[in-house]
């Protein structure tokens, strides 16, 4: 389906934060815009908004004067719902209330001609819900922006039970148009990016409850081996605290209290005492001006003579850490072995890259006296810190040893306690293991999986591209092995990621 012409107007219902971005975005595209907020004087103010954003950017060179005032003078404020008959699109992005919103669309349909397309920008309402009650719930559809709009790239194009499947494809074809990254989901609860996130904040809030780390030293992980932009703790402090966990909590509830989107009665604490991140001056951190920021727990430097390092079997994803060690001048010495598995020996001491058992367990599971885990990473060959577990028969001189080596490699340590699954390997199968669900429910494609968490997110990977990479195999064992260790319903794998490997087939070919 073609998109919209720019000759079609579009109509932003409610000028708060969300809707004066996205008639922002409309208007830049060269659509006429109305916008309309049931507030006096809002919808005004929501346009006045939109010029001092965009002469930001006059003054930083970025747009010339004469564009902004061209894109102004395309938003008109409408004094009254009736004021937006003739338009073609319509934005909702009021408040979010399901009574509200079905109100205002039960008007529109009474006021807007039949090929009016109604849209609700709403990030935790189904769109089966809204568009119940009316008579053409056919051309109702969710096009949900992120904060702010004309930044964040992704829209999730939702369809409700009853969506014309050429109503979502205009969407997403005028979504793309106006220069987004449009993705299709079906209405269920959280959409894509709000279900398939749910984990990178879960697990994180689960390790530092466990003790495994400090949110400094979490967040370090997830940035500094993860590849993420941002860790969980600093990303839950600037969302705040109490808008993450109530995402959290709609999502658990909605999805009949599956454990597998527990709330955290950690952050549950954070929102009782009033520490909601940065805007309450608290959170994870300390915002004030005199606090002292948080340093991440890394080993420090250690002298060690390493002996030769041994790299056995089908070295696979942790193949350019051993080119690493080569690069840094350690003596290397590679080396089959009957079962294949990747391991790397320093004298009596092995390491191996986590598979979802702690290291206590693999270690007796192997016969080894002396084993340490060390956590995945988004690449290897330039990640700069790594964390680490050791089992009960690691002594000081062996731990100094590893140390020393990720030390020599440019990399980092964080010592963990001994938890299963680390942080980055556990997050990323996780993530991987909700989008594998979300693929298997029909919620969305593996493709759009991915762009959305990508341009929603800016995840460094989409978690089922990660997953193809690391092996579907490798995943499921590390899911497995932590559903063991817990012995918990939160941590099955997705019976779609189980069939994808044991077929050997990957989600993206
Ligand atoms: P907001 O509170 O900044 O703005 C809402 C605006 O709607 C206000 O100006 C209010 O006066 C107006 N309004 C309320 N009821 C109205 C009615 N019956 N008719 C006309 N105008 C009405 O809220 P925000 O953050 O812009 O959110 C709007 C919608 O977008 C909600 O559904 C929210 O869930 C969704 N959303 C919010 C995101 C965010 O990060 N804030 C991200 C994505 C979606």
């Amino acid at each position: 389906m073609p998109a919209l012409a720019t000759s079609d107007i579009i109509a932003v219902i409610g000028a708060g934060a969300m809707g004066a971005g996205i008639a922002q975005v409309a208007a830049q595209a060269g659509h006429p815009v109305r916008l309309y907020d049931n507030r006096d004087g809002a919808a005004q103010a929501g346009i006045d908004g939109v010029r001092r954003q965009l002469e930001k950017r006059v003054a930083r060179g970025k747009m010339a004067q004469e564009e902004v005032e061209a894109i102004i003078a395309r938003m008109t404020p409408a004094a009254t719902l009736a004021e937006l008959a003739d338009s073609r699109l319509v934005v909702e992005a009021i408040v979010e209330n399901l009574q509200v919103k079905r109100g205002v669309f039960a008007e529109l349909e009474a006021l807007c001609g039949p090929d009016t397309l109604l849209t609700s920008n709403t990030s935790s309402l189904s769109i089966t819900s809204i568009a119940a009650d009316l008579e053409r719930p056919e051309r109702v559809a969710g096009l949900h922006f992120f904060n702010p709009a004309p930044v964040m790239k992704l829209v999730e194009v939702i369809s409700g039970l009853a969506t014309d499947s050429e109503v979502a494809e205009t969407l997403y074809a005028t979504a793309a148009a106006w220069g987004k990254v449009p993705v299709h989901a079906s209405s269920t609860p959280g959409f894509i990016v709000n279900r398939v996130a749910r984990p990178f904040y879960a697990e994180g809030l689960r390790l530092m409850q466990e003790g495994a780390a400090t949110p400094a030293t979490l967040d370090a992980l997830l940035r500094q081996a993860g590849g993420f932009r941002m860790g969980p703790f600093e990303l839950m402090d600037l969302i705040g605290h109490d808008v993450n966990y109530a995402v959290t909590r709609s999502v658990f509830d909605a999805y009949y209290g599956d454990t597998r989107f527990e709330p955290s009665l950690v952050q549950q604490a954070l929102v009782e005492a009033g520490r909601l991140g940065r805007k309450s001056g608290q959170g994870f951190y300390d915002y004030r001006d005199d606090a002292e920021p948080d340093a991440p727990d890394f080993a420090p430097a250690v002298e060690a003579s390493l002996p030769p390092l041994v790299a056995e079997g089908q070295l696979g994803t942790i193949a350019p850490l051993v080119a690493r060690a080569e690069a840094a001048g350690l003596e290397v010495v590679r080396r089959e072995s009957i079962s294949g598995e990747a391991r790397l020996r320093l004298g009596g001491l092995t390491l191996a890259l986590s598979d979802g058992r702690c290291a206590t367990e693999r270690a007796r599971d192997e016969g080894l006296e002396a084993l340490v885990l060390f956590d995945l990473c988004l690449d290897y060959a330039n990640a700069d810190a790594i964390a680490l577990a050791a089992s009960p028969g690691v002594d000081a001189e062996a731990r100094t040893q590893a140390t020393a080596l990720f030390q020599r490699l440019g990399l980092d340590a964080a010592w963990l306690t001994d938890t299963p699954g680390l942080v980055v390997l556990r997050s990323v199968a996780m993530l991987a293991n909700e989008a594998a669900d979300a693929v298997l429910q029909g919620v969305c494609s593996a493709a759009d999986g991915d762009r959305a968490m990508q341009a929603g997110l800016n995840y460094p990977r989409g978690p089922l591209a990660w997953a193809d990479a690391l092996g579907l195999a490798f995943v499921h064992r590390t899911l497995s092995h932590l559903q063991q260790s817990y012995g918990e319903e939160r941590y099955r794998a997705s019976f779609l990621l189980r069939r994808k490997a044991l077929a050997e087939e990957p989600f993206h070919v």
